[in-house]
């Protein structure tokens, strides 16, 4: 993803790359990371260093759980506003990041997906919670997730809950033979995480009532089709105060 943020802004003539962070790829030009001739900005690897240097108006993460609250910090200290892609904040975390923001008078983004299919799977889901309120949420992501179940997952399943009213699904006398099968429970539902080689990021809202179920699906093929997400963020961003958690608050 970080590669493909890199490409987007060189792609882009009213965006200008000042700095690319990487842990492990060595001081390259990030052209060169991206694909692109060279830009002139060497991948460091000390994101406090970088953000001294360049003094950029947003970073941009796509990191890993553990990265991102450090680096989101890091960047407000600095006085930069951080535009979050990494997955697995907690609620507390958000509202941490929220206060530093204010603090500064400057604002941030965090959002589990910048897809705008992918918000509209979740405006569907909430909407269609109202009429169906039987729903298990089956989220597919590559192997090497870090987290589980998915940010979108369960941003879609806050939507569907505040659609509906708190409801204990299945059989109260349900038994689980091999533990988790069940899935994850959030507010009386099931959140199935399948992690599996070859897949990119997919999910499926399946709402059930008598005689017919519901399937609302958003497949993603390629990490290109975040990137207007993403740029439209990064430029949003210059006029917010405070941590806004979801893109579809960027949408008309
Ligand atoms: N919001 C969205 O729309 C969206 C879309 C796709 C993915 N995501 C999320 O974005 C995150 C990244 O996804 P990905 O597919 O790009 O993962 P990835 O291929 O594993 O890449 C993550 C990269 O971040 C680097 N990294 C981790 N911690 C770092 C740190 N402290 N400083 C500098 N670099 C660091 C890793 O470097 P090393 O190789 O050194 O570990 C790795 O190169 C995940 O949380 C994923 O769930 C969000």
């Amino acid at each position: 993803m970080g590669r493909e943020v890199v490409k987007m802004v060189l792609e882009d003539p009213e965006l200008e790359l000042v700095a690319a962070i990487a842990r492990s790829a060595g001081p390259v030009d990030a052209g060169t990371l991206a694909g692109k001739p060279d830009t002139g900005v060497i991948v460091s690897s000390s994101l406090a260093e970088a953000l001294k240097a360049s003094r950029p108006d947003v970073l941009v993460d796509f990191t890993g759980p553990k990265s991102a609250m450090p680096n989101a910090e890091t960047a407000l200290a600095y006085g930069v506003r951080p535009v979050i892609g990494t997955t697995g904040f907690t609620p507390e975390q958000i509202a941490e990041l929220d206060k530093q923001c204010k603090d500064k008078g400057i604002g941030g983004l965090i959002a589990p997906n910048f897809s705008i299919g992918a918000i509209l799977m979740m405006k569907f889901s909430a909407m269609a919670a109202k009429y169906f309120p039987h729903v298990e949420i089956i989220e597919y992501h590559g192997d090497q997730k870090l987290d589980a179940p998915s940010g979108t997952s369960i941003k879609t399943a806050e939507w569907i809950s505040e659609a509906r009213q708190e409801l204990r699904q299945g059989n109260p006398d349900e038994e689980e033979v091999i533990e988790g099968a069940r899935g994850g429970y959030y507010n009386g539902f099931r959140i199935h995480s399948v992690r599996l080689p070859g897949v990119f990021a997919q999910q499926e809202v399946v709402f059930g009532a008598f005689g017919q179920t519901l399937k609302i699906r958003h497949d993603s093929y390629d990490r290109a089709g975040y990137m207007p997400g993403v740029n439209t963020a990064i430029k949003k961003i210059m006029n917010v105060t405070g941590m806004v958690y979801g893109f579809e608050h960027f949408l008309d």
